[in-house]
């Protein structure tokens, strides 16, 4: 087992899965099945937070004192610290900024897709917006001087063009937008900080910035796979889940008129995935549980989104998890039918800690190898056993067992004998150790019984999950 990776249990498993709406757009879902086999991309957080080394936005949120901590001699008092923390836009100048060599390292680890934070909570956008001036292109922003100055611009196109789909992460809440956290009064909360029944023409300016700022993001910015909308709290009073603790916290009603904006996006980028989390319904193509995995197999599509270090955003010196833990985490994601995205948080100058390259490496590698089994697979009975993860191929053909080395070692032993339960009378016709090559194998009743050759059960190019592919 693998330490510190929550799981989701069969109760959770519910609250995820109820309610989900499969897409009925033809486009949608052919893009949905594409994405389903990618079973790996990169996620990103990146802003001007990043200089502090903080959490993400939320020290501005007022309920949210105690974990996020403010920051540096700015917190004598909220405006002070708000008014600090905006001014972190006159020093964002990330001059190491080079999405190519992200993309080619992300490519080189196996992974297919990537989102990006165009905008998180704060509101400050990562791109070119012309309906704020809280933005990275923004005179007052330094990097607003430099070529690639419309970073969600450069990320998209370094990776699309190195093959990836590509996802906008945005922010349905805007903490630094008038119509959201209106001046007249504090905030309290994470939500709206009026009540849009009184206030009806400063929430319709609040649905028509978010949809005219989405719609920058469908029509400047290249093809779009996936639009991952973020704060699911503001959402229709009619899906909200009282049995889910967050979302009884919901006390005013903060409908955005998803129809529209997905009517809208749809438009200008056919087939697009709009991913409404938390909100169930036909808004939410896929399921996107958060740093946890399902404990089983969930019958909707489902991804599982993990930072790398501790936090999304960059924190200096932060631990990144062991290669050997990403792979594994990766194996039982794709065992149980889902996606693995993947967060590693830029730093102030544009690149990543050395040990995210390092680990994106070490997990290439066994890719190379080993991806066969992870790429465009689908679930199998009995998913699980002990130590063994099952996956097979799409077209049938072919499935794979992953042997997971122990959870403090890269290092695999495999036993002389290995026993792999099949489904009955499946037929086997060779078994090969991925990398190592061809092993013989007998089968009784219900069982493939494989005797591993003394040269191969301690190979050194076995680490982190022996795979053995199974051909019928
Ligand atoms: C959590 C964080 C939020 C982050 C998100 C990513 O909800 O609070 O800041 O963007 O996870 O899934």
């Amino acid at each position: 087992m693998l330490c510190c990776l929550p799981l989701l249990s069969t109760a959770q498993h519910h609250n995820v899965s109820a309610g989900y709406v499969p897409p009925s757009d033809p486009l949608v879902q052919q893009n949905l099945a594409e994405w389903q086999d990618l079973k790996f991309g990169l996620f990103m957080h990146w802003g001007t937070y990043s200089q502090w080394g903080i959490v993400e936005s939320w020290s501005l949120c007022p309920e949210d004192e105690g974990w996020t901590v403010r920051r540096g001699p700015h917190a004598e008092n909220y405006f002070d610290y708000v008014k600090a923390y905006e001014n972190l836009q006159t020093t964002f100048n990330p001059v190491l900024f080079n999405p190519e060599k992200w993309a080619e390292a992300a490519k080189q680890a196996g992974m297919k897709y990537v989102v990006f934070t165009t905008k998180h909570h704060d509101g400050f956008a990562m791109f070119d917006t012309k309906y704020s001036d809280y933005k990275i292109t923004d005179p007052k922003t330094p990097f607003s001087k430099h070529p690639k100055a419309n970073v969600a611009k450069e990320v998209f196109s370094a990776f699309r063009t190195d093959g990836f789909k590509i996802g906008a992460y945005f922010s349905k809440p805007d903490w630094h937008a008038d119509d959201y956290w209106w001046p007249y009064f504090p905030p309290k909360d994470r939500n709206v900080n009026y009540d849009p029944v009184n206030y009806p023409e400063r929430w319709e300016n609040f649905k028509n910035f978010t949809y005219n700022q989405i719609e920058e993001l469908m029509t400047s910015y290249g093809k779009m796979d996936i639009l991952w909308l973020d704060g699911g709290w503001v959402r229709p009073f009619a899906t909200i889940d009282t049995t889910v603790e967050w979302q009884r916290t919901i006390k005013v009603e903060q409908d955005i008129d998803m129809a529209r904006i997905a009517k809208m996006a749809r438009g200008h980028q056919p087939g697009l995935l709009v991913v409404d989390r938390t909100v169930p319904g036909e808004f939410e193509n896929y399921v996107t549980p958060e740093q946890q995995v399902p404990s089983e197999p969930l019958d909707i599509p489902w991804e599982s989104c993990l930072t790398m270090g501790n936090s999304w955003s960059y924190v200096p010196n932060d631990t990144y998890k062991p290669a050997r833990q990403i792979i594994h985490t990766l194996v039982k994601i794709v065992s149980r039918g889902g996606n693995y995205l993947l967060n590693i948080g830029p730093s102030p100058e544009g690149d990543w800690d050395p040990d995210a390259y390092d680990r994106l490496k070490a997990v290439g590698e066994w890719m190379a190898i080993n991806g066969e089994g992870i790429y465009s697979t689908r679930t199998i009975e009995p998913y699980a056993q002990d130590n063994i993860y099952y996956t097979q191929h799409k077209n049938g053909q072919t499935s794979y067992a992953f042997l997971l080395s122990g959870s403090d070692s890269d290092a695999i032993q495999l036993p002389s004998t290995i026993q792999l339960a099949l489904p009955n009378g499946t037929p086997v016709k060779r078994v090969e150790i991925l990398g190592l090559g061809k092993v013989k194998f007998k089968i009784k009743e219900n069982t493939l019984e494989i005797t591993v050759p003394d040269s191969v059960r301690t190979h050194a190019d076995l680490h982190y999950a022996a795979v053995i592919k199974l051909s019928h």
